[in-house]
């Protein structure tokens, strides 16, 4: 079974979203399987976007992710790691498809609410990291 990382992320969550963001997974018949609400550490970020490290929007994405609570959750079923990201739409709101969830809430390729793992390795380590 395919198991895949999401976080709603401090705007979405500062905007009152986390309702809306879970119905539209489960709308389309997905099934979350862990779930909590936390401010994340330093340590945790670091190891979530370590391939991002060094990167020039790197240190803003770790200042934005610690700048309130996150909800984390994890999905699992057939195929949920394409599933999710094509529900999340794509990463900067501008080119995501209408309907998915960045398209309809997100600001920018910053703020935009929501994060997916992008590979079934990568879920199985971001769900590691985060779940233990
Ligand atoms: S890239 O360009 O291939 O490294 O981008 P991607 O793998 O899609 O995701 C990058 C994550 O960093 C966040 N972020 C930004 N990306 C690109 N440019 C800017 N300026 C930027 N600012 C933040 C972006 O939201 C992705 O976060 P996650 O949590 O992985 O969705």
């Amino acid at each position: 079974m395919e198991k895949t990382l999401v976080i709603i992320k401090p705007d979405a969550v500062r905007r009152g979203l986390i309702g809306a963001i879970l119905s539209m997974y489960e709308d389309k018949g997905l099934e979350i399987t862990a779930m909590k609400m936390q401010v994340a550490t330093d340590e945790l970020l670091e190891k979530h976007y370590s391939e991002h490290i060094g990167k020039p929007f790197y240190k803003s994405l770790i200042t934005f992710m610690k700048s309130g609570a996150l909800v984390v959750l994890t999905i699992e079923g057939d195929d949920v790691v394409d599933k999710v990201r094509k529900i999340n739409g794509a990463t900067n709101p501008e080119k995501a498809d209408s309907g998915t969830i960045r398209a309809l809430y997100a600001e920018s390729t910053t703020f935009n609410c929501v994060h997916g793992s992008d590979s079934v390795k990568s879920g199985q380590t971001e769900v590691d990291i985060w779940f233990g």
